[in-house]
């Protein structure tokens, strides 16, 4: 056998990581030690300590509140809807070990296989945990293909992860140059680009008012209507472009609200709440509880008058008197959860 031959294949080649500009990476793929906190727990908590979520990370919001709301015990059966970083998921799994099974839903094939891996590292093993690629819309039947009658709890985060947003890649984020995407499972339907492209003046309008009630819809509508847009700072720029005499802060607000309400379009996040809202009832056990987060009015809408209708229907015992926010020591360590709002509702024993 020769040094080299197939069997004994000569050491890889050792390939340098490309350098970064400046002293600390800033792009979200050079910041190799955060893609990897298991090797650097250092700069991890850095990052953590400075208000900031590590790339390709997500951090869970309001998880005391949502296990107060959810009341996990052991040997129940959890649905997370929304599983993203698997931050809810790991401490529902916790509390409900041993003999406990949870379900964890996520659109996104790209994130799922990386959750699923970091969850049975944790020692979650395929008897208390699976993980399922496919929308929430579809959890009654997901339920009735498993062969479950219902669950115990039901959780849902809604919206998008860190990960998601913080990756050019994902076109989600309008201060990082990217494709225009914006979509949650890339392998299905249009990206934010040619759907926006489709529309007339007037769905556009109806849209930016409807998803994220913004106030100068149709003059953003009028002059962004038929364009092509490829990226998203083309589709920020155009945005600053329609209002020239706002000030800055108003300006950022337009677009974020912009962003928002066109993602929202893009992944039909409004049809899929509604969806999983109506079938919820049915996908509990008597007595089972369903808690929500929701990081925007049209989100919390829907979902506190789905509950409130739920009650006088008798199809829920109890809902949630108020909303829940997060403390301000949360929305100080993590700004991200600014804006959250916890609603539960429990089905009668
Ligand atoms: C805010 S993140 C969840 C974070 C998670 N609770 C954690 O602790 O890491 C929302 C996740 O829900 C997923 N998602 C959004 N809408 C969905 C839908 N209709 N069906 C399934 N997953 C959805 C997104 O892909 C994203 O991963």
């Amino acid at each position: 056998m020769t040094e080299n031959s197939p069997t004994n294949p000569p050491p890889a080649a050792h390939r340098r990581r490309p350098r970064y500009p400046g002293k600390n990476p800033r792009r979200f793929e050079d910041k190799y030690k955060e893609h990897a906190p298991a090797r650097f727990p250092e700069t991890i908590a850095k990052v953590i300590a400075s208000g900031k979520t590590p790339a390709g990370s997500h951090r869970p919001v309001m998880v005391a509140e949502v296990l107060d709301a959810l009341t996990p015990k052991p040997r129940d059966v959890v649905v997370d809807c929304t599983l993203g970083y698997g931050g809810h998921a790991q401490a529902l799994l916790q509390r409900i070990q041993p003999g406990g099974q949870l379900i964890g839903l996520d659109s996104d094939p790209i994130e799922l296989p990386r959750t699923e891996a970091r969850l049975r590292a944790l020692g979650f093993d395929g008897s208390a945990f699976r993980a399922h690629r496919g929308n929430f819309a579809g959890l009654a039947q997901r339920l009735a293909g498993l062969g479950l009658g219902g669950a115990d709890a039901i959780f849902a985060d809604l919206g998008v992860s860190s990960m998601q947003i913080d990756d050019p890649a994902r076109g989600f984020a309008m201060k990082l140059d990217g494709p225009l995407d914006m979509r949650m499972n890339p392998h299905r339907g249009q990206p934010a680009s040619l759907f926006l492209q489709s529309l007339s003046a007037r769905a556009l309008a109806d849209l930016l008012a409807g998803n994220s009630d913004e106030p100068n819809a149709r003059l953003i509508a009028d002059a962004l209507a038929g364009k092509s847009l490829t990226t998203t700072t083309a589709l920020a720029a155009a945005v600053r472009a329609t209002l020239p005499r706002k000030a800055e802060d108003e300006l950022e607000r337009t677009v974020r609200r912009v962003f928002q309400a066109v993602r929202i379009a893009v992944n039909d996040e409004f049809g899929a709440l509604e969806m999983l809202l109506r079938h919820l009832p049915a996908c509990l056990r008597p007595g089972g509880r369903v808690a929500f987060l929701t990081f925007h009015s049209g989100e919390d809408r829907r979902v506190k008058k789905s509950f409130e209708a739920g009650l006088r229907a008798g199809d829920y015992a109890e809902i949630s008197p108020t909303v829940t926010r997060p403390s301000p020591e949360e929305c100080g360590a993590n700004p991200r959860a600014t804006s959250a709002k916890l609603r539960w509702a429990r089905k009668a024993a």
